[in-house]
């Protein structure tokens, strides 16, 4: 069975320390679009638009991929980041003994696959040793046939087309799905659903999530990864709450058993910048939008925390995640944080305690774990990207 650690998957992921999207998936992205460049451009604006205007919004993103220019714009400006995502899932899993062997033959399940940006993204992952040696099955499942055919031609033009990759149109808040065409491949290993949620309603939520633990192997991992919504923020408290009472167990980013005394998670989002190509199209030039702003969590099927092995290395420290109590996560003079620990939250104000939040660009990075003592003489800070550092 092939092992991995955190180096050995961080080297494949970054160049020069950076995430990046390889040239093979902006080339093909760039070669499967339909639509004059000029409608390509004014869709992407308009999308941009809607998603911001979503943000503050308390309900569900109304998109629908159902025709190619919203297609070509999604391909072009949002794509590339997706494929990020699979990644650093497996980036942060291969911190964690009980995830550094994987097994000879996985499934992987893609909930609400659209273009397939995680399905490039696994493959390109898994192109390369020693993910190579496995064999992964993937089921993409979405309900946009429109969406779905771009995904085949994508992966004809980056040659993927062989791979082990099984296509299902059909809608994920239909329950019927899980006790028929989605258990063909059951159980899966992993399953990913990648900005699918902010599009779905609450009671369609829950009634995806009340099938999930069903079709999940014994190790199995489940990521929910989400953009910046207002509405998401509420979701996050629900889904895990959801999820945990159905026996599974968050990995990351909550402390093993911590009960969310909000109703809302402000918990920090991710923030990546990578590396990307431009993307041509007819001799045009598309600059795409190049940071990665998503939140997300880790649900196991057995007991692991990402908390376990910091833990164990520096019991005497306590951990918590750092969650921004004020609007910006960045240093500001003002702002104080909490951070969700296995006791409960703890509050830090930030002018008196400055030095807790003092690292390698001046401010925690989004997504870290931190591990302080009592007088925070002491400060580590773990990210899925970096490892543990010391802060101070
Ligand atoms: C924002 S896109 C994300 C695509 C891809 N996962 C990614 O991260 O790039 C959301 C996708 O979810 C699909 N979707 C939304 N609701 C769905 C449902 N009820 N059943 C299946 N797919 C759904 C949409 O058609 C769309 O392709």
């Amino acid at each position: 069975m092939p092992a991995i650690d955190a180096a050995t998957i961080r080297e494949l992921i970054t160049v020069d320390g950076e995430l990046f999207v390889p040239e093979r998936i902006t080339k093909a992205i760039g070669h499967s679009v339909v639509s004059e460049v000029t409608d390509i451009s004014n869709k992407i604006d308009q999308l941009v638009a809607i998603y911001k205007q979503y943000i503050k919004y308390d309900g569900p993103t109304p998109v629908t991929y159902s025709d190619e220019i919203t297609i070509d714009a999604y391909a072009i400006n949002y794509l590339p980041r997706s494929t990020l995502i699979p990644k650093l899932l497996f980036l942060s899993l291969a911190y964690h003994p009980a995830f550094q062997t994987i097994k000879n033959e996985i499934n992987v399940l893609d909930l609400g696959s659209g273009t397939g940006g995680v399905v490039l993204g696994l493959l390109d992952l898994f192109n390369h040793d020693p993910l190579s040696a496995i064999k992964a099955n993937i089921l993409s499942f979405e309900r946009s046939r429109l969406a779905l055919d771009r995904q085949k031609e994508l992966l004809t033009q980056t040659n993927y087309q062989h791979c082990n990759i099984w296509f299902i149109c059909d809608d994920v808040a239909d329950t019927r799905v899980y006790g028929k065409s989605l258990l063909k491949m059951a159980p899966y290993d992993y399953i990913i659903a990648a900005n699918l949620f902010a599009e779905m309603s609450p009671n369609d939520i829950k009634l995806v999530l009340a099938q999930l633990p069903n079709i999940m192997g014994p190790n199995a991992v489940l990521l929910v990864a989400e953009p910046p919504r207002a509405y998401v923020d509420k979701l996050k408290v629900d889904i895990s709450d959801t999820l945990r009472s159905l026996g599974l167990f968050q990995y990351y980013p909550c402390p093993p058993k911590y009960e969310c005394p909000k109703p809302k998670c402000k918990w920090v989002w991710f923030d990546f910048e990578f590396n990307c190509p431009s993307i041509e199209v007819n001799g045009e030039i598309f600059e795409i939008t190049k940071p990665l702003t998503t939140t997300w969590s880790i649900f196991c099927r057995s007991e692991h925390s990402i908390y376990d092995f910091i833990q164990d290395m520096h019991a005497s420290l306590t951990w918590g995640v750092a969650v921004p109590i004020g609007k910006e996560f960045d240093i500001k003079e003002k702002l104080d944080y909490s951070i969700c620990t296995a006791g409960g939250p703890r509050k830090v104000t930030h002018t008196r305690k400055k030095a807790l939040f003092r690292n390698r660009t001046e401010v925690i990075l989004r997504g870290s774990i931190l591990g302080f003592n009592d007088d925070y003489s002491e400060v580590l800070a773990w990210h899925p990207l970096y490892g543990l550092e010391l802060q101070k």
